[in-house]
Formats: C-alpha cells, sequence, structure tokens
C-alpha cells in the first residue's frame, strides 16, 4: 500500500494480479477519495443508470438518520438486469446453478429479467404493492433469486429468512415484519436428506397472523399440505396470463427501502436491518467491482447463503449489477465427496471463489489430495468472510487452493454494513489475518472506552467515523434502538460491535465480538437467542449460552441450564432440549453441550454474566467480578 518495507508476514501480489487489476494504485484512490468522499461516491453512482440525478450526495442533516442521493430515482433491479439485456450481455448468463444432486440450470440475464417480470406480475396479482413485506424462506434454488429481484421490481421489501432457521425464528420474523406473502420451497436438499421447509413454515403460520398468500416452489417433490386458498404453486402461477414477461417496474426514490434481514443482537429479539435502493446499490456495486476485480468474463462464486447478508450483496445483487455471472451451489460442501466445491471450480470455470473460514478449516481437514485432484487453474482471487481467519486455514486456502497465485481477499463487514468495510484490493501486500485497510471513503478507527484513538498494538472497540452509502438506515419499525445501538456510546460514531487492532503499518485485526453475539460457522447467533429457545422448553427454569473455541466452527455453543424444581437431570433430556433449541432455533444454534445447574453467575441487577461461565469453562481467570452478585 505504501513505498515502505510492511511488518511481519506479508504477501505481495504478483505483477500478472497488478496488471489486470482496475486499480493498480490503492494509495491514489484512498487519497482521492479522502479529499473528496462525496465526489468519490458520486463518480462510482454514475456508473449506474437513474431515472433522475440526486439532489445530493449526503444528507446529514439528521444524524444518525443518514440520507444518501437524495430525490434521486432508481430501482436496483432495473441496474442487475434491464440495463444489461440492452447490451451485448442479454445472451450472457447471469446465474449459473448447480443443485445438490448434480442437476443444473443456467440462465441469461435475458432469462432472469424474463423470469423476474413474470414473477413480478404474479406478485402484483397477489396484491402486492409497493412498501408491502414479502418473505421468502428458501434455500439456494434460482427462484430465490428471482423472488428477491420480482420484489425490488415492483417496490415491496423482502425479508428473506435463511432456510435453515426453524420453527419460531421464522414467526418472529414473518409476525414483526408484518408480511402479506410467504414464498418457500416444498423442501431443500441438504447432505442428501430434505429440509421440510413448507412444513415447517406451515407450523410457523399457526403462531403467526398476517400472510394471505403462500407461494410454493416445487424442488424436492414429496408430498406437502397445500391449504386452500391461501397456498398456490410456484409453477403454476407462473403458467398463468398473467405472467407475462411485461412487467413495468416501480421507479423507486434512492431512499425507498429495498429489503430487510434480521439479525441478531444482545436481546432476545432480532433485528430488521434496513437497507435501500439507492445507496446499497453503489455501495456493493463499487466494493464488489474493486475488491474482487470483477471483469466482465469473470464466473464468481460467493458460497454463502443467500439468506445472510453475504448473499445478498454478493450472490445476489453485486454480481449481477457487475454484469458478471454469479455462480450458485444448492448443498453442502462435501457431498457426497470433499472434492465438490473443487469439482465444480474445474468444472465451471470458475474464477472467483468467495467463502468462510469455517468452510475453509472444514475442507481442510479433508486433506490435499481432495483438491489436487482437480484443476483450479481458472481461479485469479479468494475471499473470505464472516469471522478472523486462522493463519493456517488462511495459508492452506493460499497454497493449496490458489496454488500460491491468488491474492485472499479477507473482508470485514457486517449486516448493518451491507458492503465490505475493511477489505484489500488485489494489488495490495497482504498479511494472513488481516483485512488490510478500510475501503477508500471508509474512515474507521480503533477507540477506547472514552471514544479516543487508541495507540497502534492496543486493543480496542472498533467504529467508523464517516456515513457510508449501504449503511443500514434504520431498524425496521424500531428508529430508538437504531440509535440507541449503534450511535449512542459514541456520538457521531457508530459502535460495530467488534474489537480490533492497529498495527504499525495501519492494518487493522479483527479479535471479536465485544457484546453477546457469537459467530458460530460464521454465522450470527445471539447468546439471548438460544436462551429464550432453551427456556421455551417446560423443563427449563433459566439458561444462559456462551461460546466457547471450536477448530472448525470458530465457536461453538455451550448452554448453562437450570431446571425447574422437581425435574429430573438426565442425558435424555440434554439431547431433547438440544433438539428443541434445534426445532424452534434452527439447525445451527443447537447446542454443542448443556451442563445443568444450579445457580448462574448474575450481577447484583440480574444480568447474567457469560463472561464469568466462559472463563471458568476455559480454566482462565474472570477478571473484574467486583459487580458479581453473592
Ligand atoms: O464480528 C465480525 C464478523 O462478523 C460480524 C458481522 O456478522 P454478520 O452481520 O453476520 O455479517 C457477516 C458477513 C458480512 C462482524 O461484526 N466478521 C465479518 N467479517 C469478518 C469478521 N470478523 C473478522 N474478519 C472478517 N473478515
Amino acid at each position: 500500500m505504501s513505498g515502505k518495507k510492511l511488518s511481519g508476514e506479508v504477501f505481495y501480489p504478483s505483477e500478472e494480479v497488478i496488471e489486470r487489476a482496475h486499480i493498480k494504485d490503492w494509495e491514489k484512490l484512498n487519497a482521492e477519495a479522502s479529499d473528496d468522499n462525496e465526489k468519490f461516491w458520486e463518480d462510482r453512482a454514475e456508473e449506474l443508470h437513474w431515472f433522475q440525478k440526486w439532489d445530493k450526495v449526503i444528507d446529514d442533516s439528521i444524524k444518525p438518520f443518514y440520507k444518501w442521493f437524495t430525490n434521486a430515482k432508481t430501482n436496483i433491479a432495473y441496474n442487475c438486469l434491464d440495463v444489461h439485456v440492452e447490451t451485448y450481455r442479454r445472451n450472457k448468463l447471469a446465474l449459473i446453478w448447480e443443485g445438490e444432486k448434480g442437476d443444473f440450470q443456467a440462465m441469461s440475464y435475458y432469462a432472469l429479467h424474463r423470469e423476474t417480470c413474470k414473477f413480478a406480475n404474479v406478485l402484483r396479482s397477489l396484491g402486492v404493492e409497493k412498501g408491502d413485506r414479502v418473505t421468502i424462506y428458501m434455500g439456494r434454488i434460482p427462484e430465490i433469486m428471482i423472488a428477491m429481484l420480482a420484489c425490488a421490481r415492483v417496490g415491496a421489501i423482502h425479508s428473506v429468512v435463511y432456510g435453515g432457521f426453524s420453527v419460531e425464528a421464522l414467526h418472529e420474523r414473518i409476525e414483526d415484519s408484518e408480511s402479506k406473502v410467504l414464498i418457500v420451497q416444498d423442501g431443500a436438499y441438504q447432505r442428501g436428506k430434505i429440509v421440510p421447509l413448507k412444513e415447517i413454515a406451515d407450523e410457523a403460520l399457526k403462531r403467526a397472523g398476517g400472510i394471505e398468500h403462500v407461494v410454493v416452489v416445487k424442488r424436492t417433490g414429496q408430498d406437502v399440505n397445500m391449504e386452500f386458498g391461501r397456498d398456490m404453486w410456484y409453477h403454476e402461477l407462473m403458467n398463468l396470463p398473467i405472467a407475462t414477461k411485461e412487467c413495468t417496474l416501480e421507479k423507486m426514490d434512492a431512499e425507498d427501502p429495498l429489503f430487510i434481514l434480521y439479525t441478531s443482537g444482545t436481546t432476545g429479539k432480532p433485528k430488521a436491518i434496513l437497507h435501500t435502493h439507492g445507496g446499497y446499490m453503489v455501495g456493493t456495486y463499487t466494493t464488489l467491482k474493486y475488491v474482487f476485480d470483477i471483469h466482465d468474463d469473470d464466473r464468481f462464486w460467493c458460497a454463502a447463503d443467500p439468506g445472510w447478508i453475504t448473499g445478498h450483496s454478493y450472490i445476489v445483487y453485486g454480481p449481477l449489477l457487475t454484469g458478471a455471472t454469479s455462480f450458485m451451489y444448492e448443498g453442502a460442501p462435501n457431498y457426497p465427496y470433499p472434492n465438490r466445491w473443487w469439482s465444480m471450480i474445474e468444472r465451471y470455470g470458475i474464477n472467483i471463489l468467495y467463502t468462510a473460514p469455517t468452510a475453509i478449516r472444514g475442507l481442510m481437514r479433508f486433506g490435499d489430495a481432495w483438491v489436487k485432484r482437480h484443476d483450479l487453474s481458472s481461479l485469479r482471487i479468494l475471499g473470505s468472510v464472516g469471522e478472523p481467519i486462522n493463519p493456517e486455514a488462511w495459508k492452506w486456502y493460499n497454497r493449496v487452493v490458489g496454488n500460491e497465485k491468488c491474492p485472499i481477499m479477507d473482508t470485514w463487514w457486517q449486516t448493518e454494513t451491507g458492503m465490505f468495510m475493511i477489505a484489500p484490493m488485489p494489488s495490495v501486500p497482504l498479511k494472513p489475518g488481516s483485512g488490510t485497510k478500510p475501503f477508500p471513503g471508509i474512515d474507521m478507527d480503533i477507540v477506547d472506552e472514552e471514544g479516543n484513538s487508541v495507540k497502534s498494538g492496543e486493543e480496542g472497540f472498533l467504529v467508523i467515523k464517516t456515513p457510508w452509502p449501504a449503511m443500514l438506515r434504520t431498524i425496521y419499525k424500531d428508529p430508538d434502538r437504531y440509535v440507541e445501538q449503534y450511535w449512542s456510546k459514541y456520538p457521531g460514531m457508530y459502535m460495530t460491535g467488534d474489537s480490533a487492532k492497529k498495527d504499525e503499518d495501519g492494518y487493522f485485526w479483527i479479535i471479536g465480538r465485544v457484546d453477546d453475539v457469537l459467530k458460530v460457522s460464521g454465522y450470527r447467533l445471539g447468546t439471548a437467542e438460544i436462551e429464550s429457545a432453551l427456556v421455551s422448553h417446560d423443563a427449563v427454569a433459566e439458561a444462559a449460552a456462551i461460546g466457547l473455541p471450536h477448530d472448525v466452527k470458530g465457536n461453538a455453543i455451550h448452554a448453562y441450564v437450570i431446571l425447574r424444581a422437581g425435574v429430573q437431570q438426565s442425558s435424555e433430556l440434554k439431547e431433547e432440549l438440544k433438539k428443541h433449541v434445534g426445532h424452534e432455533m434452527g439447525p445451527i444454534a443447537k447446542p454443542e453441550n448443556i451442563d445443568f445447574v444450579d445457580s448462574l453467575p448474575k450481577t447484583r441487577s440480574g444480568k447474567i454474566m457469560r463472561r464469568v461461565l466462559k472463563a471458568k469453562a476455559l480454566g482462565q481467570d474472570p477478571g473484574n467480578i467486583s459487580t458479581l452478585d453473592e
């Protein structure tokens, strides 16, 4: 990044990578963005289509309710599809998809545009209007992309619920969003088994009101309950005369909501993070283009799930905005064998692979031979996201998968940020385990309790000091919580909830969460949500959940449970409680281990001191326990 010699272990990019990169001189771009942040983003916005241009790039008159590209008119779905259909990209592949069973589908920009328009007409015929919420509860199949884009086209706000969530998680997200329509699959393939999404949805709908119509995509084909008047098959709706390929597009204000996405916080109730059409579009487009150096002939594989922000921004919106070909795979990485991913990279000629450290560690366990069976020479760039990547996994990824020629883009960001915030570009020297520096135009710092910058090498709270285009605008229906959660600790600074350090070269090193949020296999879960799932079982009086280090998952959930009076402890009950959490929240939230206890460490005001539990489990000193109740 600078001419000076960098400290520590450094990997310099090859001439070949620099030669091809959009951004050969990171320093220059960063200086340009720091000098005039508004102009920097305005220039990037100019590369996209607007029905009407903005009055102002940033409106900060009511902080922290920032607005971007005020009074501009656009639609992200128009930029994802219509603009390409007007060019030579019409017949280019927008999406390549492989099912877990080995089935395959490819859709050109023309085809994806057509299917999106048809489904947008279907949504309108079901009464969906601009501003209405639509819940999408699906796995990784092409129709999830069509459903999201169709919502955007008609101006509806999609709320995608990850297909790995279960009854209660889905219920509370449907209820909170006040969705009118639910789009679901009969089932999803996962490791050769069927996850009965429609059945789970039926149970959730018994608990939640408000859904008028359920659209069911047939994927696994088993018998499912179809409630007359409420449930309809996707393929039948798409064959109706109303499902024409002409569909008027809703011209959206840049600040109109595009989607809400629920994420875990410090309380039991997940937060609906709200993103908009304009700023989110500019942010995801620019970051993907520069960080993964997207060129027109690239096949980009973000191996996340569309149900999380990574999938929203970098399977669906980002790749289509840049006119790339996005690859989506339905199933498990090691199904039927541990070479599944490598085989697909070889067969489809994937150029860029973006995944999470947990997946890398999981595949690394199977050994190099599974990778080496395949020709991965199409790969040019690799990426990592979701949690800090340990140097051992970084090096394996670099050596075995990337053949020491693919730079690894370690991207730090959040559901709330919408786009990459700390990330290198291919021409930037890398240090394993660091995402390098904030993206140009992003001002981030590490501060102490009082909000003062800490010295290099010291640990502190990671904050963001300037607004950015893809920033969340609010927590849906809860603006007070938005202010309280993110902007109240230090006025004018966004609190990320992470701790971090900066080294002498200005490189950022993420340490982890400082709140009661856990990253388990890269998934974000709140300890409070796991606890409330446990407490919803009749046998449980109180519960506490913590994360303990795990070789593959990063963190594994350990729970401490106080049983109700008269309930007998048993190993069967432990298994039943794990199953119960799986049923209510989803398999990802199942505790690895449950201990029955008589009491929990609490503060005098009754808050569970999870750090005391964690220190005890790890045999460490619990630190300051002056607030611990007797
Ligand atoms: O703790 C950070 C971690 O993931 C959190 C955000 O989680 P979520 O909203 O689910 O979004 C994940 C994908 C964007 C952050 O607060 N995190 C994310 N990326 C990294 C990371 N920690 C270290 N390094 C990363 N590259």
